[in-house]
């Protein structure tokens, strides 16, 4: 691996290589036009878990998301899906596995709600059947975890932030693929429906009644007090680069995040959950009397 691993990593490693999951990226590089974004980077994604990618603005969260979900062609090395290169899987087949929904998608103009989150839907149609009750239960279904079933003639230009971000959740969701990349699902969100949303991911991963394995989510996310909560597996990145990976609780120290985010901060158990709660500011010192 081209990363440096932090603390408490090398175990971790040498457990996920004991369980390589469908996604992988191998010695991944891109770039956009002669400017390198991304660095050789090498990344497992473990099946049926929530994987987050932090780091700061610009490290290239987006670009190597973004390259997992095939819309960006690597410069170097490659992204494989069950141990198939992306670029030779064809796109129909891709589309049925793998759902992005990426940080600033645009939608048609005029479109409704309904139509929009229909559209996830594309993937699982032929041209001999255009809608399936099948199309019907998984759209019904995403539109209700998402808490927008209220809003389905509405037309998308005309919502919320949130609500319209809430909307692409639930296209990504209709696609019912195993695999899920999102792009800071919960920006725009007010703090209930964070909380829902991510709640919304975690079930998505658990495993079904009858031991079915749950579906893997990739998602990238900023506040590093949810990304410690719900990800099973963190990454954090700077610069193109992978500078820990592993459990919130193993990789989560204020060496870490001084050195991915350049910021002092302490570090103490969340109240709620006990994972590593990120606190702003250098432990308090005394000033000098003048
Ligand atoms: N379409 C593009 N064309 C050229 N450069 C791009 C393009 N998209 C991103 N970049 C550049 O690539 C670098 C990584 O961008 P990326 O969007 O992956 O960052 P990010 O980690 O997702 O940041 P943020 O937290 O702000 O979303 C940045 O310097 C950005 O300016
Ligand atoms: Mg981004």
């Amino acid at each position: 691996m081209s990363s440096t691993p932090t603390s408490g990593s090398t175990e971790t490693a040498t457990a996920k290589a004991a369980e390589t999951g469908r996604l992988t990226a191998r010695e991944l590089t891109l770039a956009y036009e002669d400017r390198t974004v991304v660095d050789s980077l090498d990344l497992d994604i473990p099946d049926g878990r929530v994987t987050v990618i932090v780091g700061p603005n610009a490290c290239g969260k987006s670009t190597t998301l973004r390259a997992l979900g095939r819309l960006l062609k690597p410069r170097g090395g490659a992204v494989l899906l069950d141990g198939t290169e992306l670029s030779k899987i064809p796109t129909r087949r891709i589309a049925q596995s793998i759902g992005l929904l990426p940080q600033t998608p645009v939608a048609p103009e005029a479109i409704t709600v309904s139509d929009l989150v229909a559209r996830g839907r594309q993937p699982h149609q032929h041209w001999w059947q255009q809608w399936s009750d099948e199309d019907e239960r998984a759209m019904t279904d995403a539109m209700e975890r998402t808490d927008v079933s209220a809003l389905g003639d509405r037309s998308v230009d005309e919502l919320s932030g949130g609500q319209r971000q809430r909307v692409w959740i639930a296209m990504a969701l209709a696609q019912e693929t195993d695999l899920l990349l999102l792009d800071e699902p919960t920006t725009y969100l007010d703090i209930a429906h964070q909380v829902e949303v991510l709640d919304l991911v975690r079930r998505l991963t658990a495993p079904a009644a009858d031991g079915t394995r749950g579906r893997t989510v990739v998602t990238v996310l900023h506040d590093l007090n949810q990304a410690a909560r719900y990800a099973d597996h963190l990454v954090a990145m700077k610069a193109g680069r992978i500078v820990a990976e592993g459990r919130p609780d193993d990789i989560v120290t204020a060496d870490l995040v001084r050195e991915v985010f350049g910021l002092e901060a302490v570090i103490v158990p969340d109240p709620v959950t006990g994972s590593p709660l990120v606190v702003p500011g250098a432990p308090w010192q005394a000033t000098p009397a003048p």
